[in-house]
């Protein structure tokens, strides 16, 4: 059972916060929005539930563990590599790939996302290509990044061996992928026709490297079907859609334009990063939608708190606190004559993370800051399939406030056809 809670207390406590009358006011549109997605067959809101291709990527995992396989890289860009990322920095060990093989559940698992040289030769300076599994990531089938980065790897790893070791995971139908698959029988996976990239975390595009990594794949799926399940149940009241309509709210009637994401643990460093793409890429159009922006504590304590304390009234911080840590550290007790490192001892390391955690949270509102809070009980596969599931609503849900259409991405179209056309890709 899945554990995720959101407060949003402080967004209505404090100074110039949001008020029920604010609320009132976008209830109907809100309920409007709820009723939308509970009539619609969103690809997005299916896939928990049926779980399809769920099947295909545990069997083709197994296969490719138990192939003795000691790399596996996926390469992919934006929404078809930010969710698998944020899935294998969140539940497996932060230094997985340094694991020494006999104790490590599977291959070492890279991700070949950006064009920069300096990433992709290092991935191949590691890897051994003979025992390297690919994993080419790209719904269009298209995307530029993505099939140099394929073109690179496939020829590192040898035509020979390639083929066998190679998977497609894009569109049932378009795009150039299945037209090499047919050309050079290489096996694919389907990501669903109506799932676009930024909501593909929970298919194909995020189960494959989950379970390639020995990642829980039907309780990441279980946790999102509780979400749904509970959006079903409860509509606008839901959190999720609540939230939705707050973060509206806060840009649009408080001018807080600035949504900062902070995650009180290193793990959820890259789901911050997955949101960012997703509340960005949906809903920055015509002229709206909110700046997203990821950040980590205690780290950014010591970086952007002073910002976010005392700055531009422009920001509402999202706090993601984790109550109980997949591990602890004690501190030892040491140096008691030093009241400023004695104090310390005794403590633990999570309790200090949890302690910051609310103190930033209790100072943010007493400064008149409005902040949020979303709470996972612990980083785990249910939590965050719920963690996804929740935000994938609440971005379109806030889509339908703003009225923009939270699925497609107009903006990004201009700069890939000045690209094709330098690059020399015929036709542009
Ligand atoms: O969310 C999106 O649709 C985008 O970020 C895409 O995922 C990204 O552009 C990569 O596209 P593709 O999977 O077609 O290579």
């Amino acid at each position: 059972m899945a554990e995720v809670t959101f407060d949003y207390a402080n967004l209505m406590e404090v100074e110039d916060g949001l008020t029920e009358r604010d609320l009132e006011g976008v209830g109907a549109r809100l309920q409007e929005a709820a009723g939308e997605l509970l009539e619609s067959s969103y690809g997005f809101m299916r896939l928990p539930k049926t779980g399809e291709h769920a099947a295909a990527c545990k069997e083709l995992a197994q296969e490719i563990r138990n192939s003795g396989a000691t790399d596996f890289v996926h390469a992919g860009i934006g929404g078809s590599a930010l969710g698998p990322m944020a899935v294998q920095r969140a539940l497996n060990h932060p230094y997985f790939n340094l694991i020494p093989a006999q104790t490590r559940s599977g291959p070492r698992v890279h991700f070949a996302e950006n064009t920069d040289p300096n990433s992709l030769g290092a991935i191949l300076d590691v890897v051994d290509p003979s025992n390297t599994w690919v994993n080419v990531v790209t719904k269009s089938g298209t995307t530029a990044e993505t099939m140099a980065n394929f073109l690179v790897i496939r020829s590192a790893l040898g035509e020979s061996g390639y083929g066998d070791r190679t998977v497609f995971t894009t569109d049932p139908e378009e795009g150039y992928l299945n037209r090499i698959s047919a050309r050079e029988d290489i096996r694919t996976l389907s990501i669903p026709k109506d799932v676009g990239g930024r909501f593909s975390v929970l298919s194909p595009v995020g189960l494959l490297p989950a379970a390639v990594g020995g990642l829980d794949v039907d309780a990441l799926l279980r946790g999102a079907a509780q979400c749904v399940d509970e959006v079903e149940e409860q509509g606008a009241e839901h959190p999720a859609v609540v939230g939705a309509a707050m973060h509206y709210l806060m840009d649009t009637a408080r001018g807080r334009n600035v949504r900062v994401m902070m995650a009180y643990a290193d793990a959820l460093e890259r789901v911050a990063a997955w949101f960012v793409q997703l509340w960005a890429e949906s809903l920055g159009k015509d002229g709206k939608g909110s700046t997203p922006h990821g950040a980590v504590g205690t780290t950014d304590q010591h970086s952007q708190v002073q910002l976010y304390m005392e700055g531009p009234r422009d920001k509402v911080i999202e706090i993601v606190e984790v109550e109980e840590r997949p591990r602890d550290l004690p501190i030892p007790e040491a140096y008691e004559d030093l009241e400023g490192v004695g104090y310390l001892g005794g403590h633990t390391m999570g309790e200090l993370l949890n302690v910051e955690c609310d103190a930033t949270r209790r100072a943010l509102a007493e400064a008149g800051r409005p902040n949020c809070t979303i709470k996972l009980v612990a980083i785990n596969e249910e939590n965050l399939g719920y963690l996804f599931q929740a935000l994938e609503v609440q971005t379109t849900r806030a889509g339908s406030l703003y009225g923009v259409n939270a699925f497609d991405q107009p903006g990004v179209e201009a700069g890939k056809q000045i690209t094709y056309k330098r690059m020399g890709r015929p036709g542009y």
